[in-house]
């Protein structure tokens, strides 16, 4: 569904991304696994137009992306939860998910959605008609989630929705992850939190310094011992911690 080849990117002259290649297939949940500063995002902006593509090529369902506008691609069908997890606080929960359905013009399945949306998130149904800015950190993720969900996509690209959220919450982001999945909906998501999202994901991807390290299926990247080094060194207690630092 998404075939990522060779690409480079990066901010002005700055290259960051250095010749990436990565496939999501329909219907599946792939990880991008890596540390602080490696490139996650950026590669994240590059697929949704956010920043230009200096080299390589991006097809989406069919579609090459490479000189689309985000809007185009959020149309086409592939919808990015940004890492910033910004609300309109002033908006109240049911506004904020009704920005998400702002590409389309199917008032019907619109309304369907927002329906599935509460039945994934029922807190949100509860709080619709509260500000945004008072939710915890959990009910925001769940929300730009939820909103992400409103533009009715192919896809999702999530950007690290498990930081700084405390463990038990993070199982509960995670299996709505695996619920929208199951509904067709095909997923990239991008973690620091490298146990989580292995269990989660059938496939991933680790990339340092803008280069893809290593790719392999989710067992068989939790038995290797470069991984198991470098990510699963801690308990998940030591992971969570260091993720609310
Ligand atoms: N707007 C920007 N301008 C210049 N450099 C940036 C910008 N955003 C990120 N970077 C740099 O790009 C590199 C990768 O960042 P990023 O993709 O955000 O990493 P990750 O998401 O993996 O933590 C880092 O070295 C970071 O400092
Ligand atoms: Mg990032």
């Amino acid at each position: 569904m998404l075939e990522i080849k060779n690409v480079h990117a990066g901010y002005g002259k700055l290259k960051i991304l250095r010749g990436i290649n990565l496939s999501v297939p329909k219907g599946k949940i792939i990880a991008l696994l890596g540390g602080n500063g490696t490139g996650k995002s950026t590669l994240l902006k590059t697929i949704s137009g956010l920043l230009p593509l200096m080299e390589g090529s991006i097809e989406f369902d069919g579609q090459i992306l490479d000189k689309k506008k985000p809007h185009e691609i959020v149309k086409a069908g592939l919808v990015q939860v940004t890492q910033s997890k910004e609300s309109y606080p002033a908006m109240t929960v049911e506004e904020n998910l009704m920005v998400g359905s702002y590409v389309r013009n199917d008032r019907h399945g619109v309304q369907q959605d927002l329906e599935k949306i509460y039945e994934f998130f029922p807190i949100l149904k509860t709080r619709r008609k509260t500000l945004s800015g008072t939710l915890s950190g959990g009910e925001v993720q769940m929300l730009v989630i939820g909103r992400g969900l409103m533009a009715n996509p192919k896809m999702l690209m999530l950007d690290e929705p498990s930081a700084a959220l405390a463990p038990k919450v993070v199982l509960e982001i995670f299996s709505n992850i695996y619920k929208i999945s199951q509904t067709g909906v095909t997923i990239l998501i991008v973690e620091q939190n490298v146990r989580m999202a292995l269990l989660l994901a059938e496939y991933g991807y680790i990339i340092r310094d803008g280069v893809i390290m290593l790719e392999g299926k989710s067992d068989n990247l939790i038995h290797d011992s470069s991984v198991r080094e470098s990510f699963l060194g801690g308990t998940v207690a030591d992971t969570s911690r260091e993720l609310s630092a």
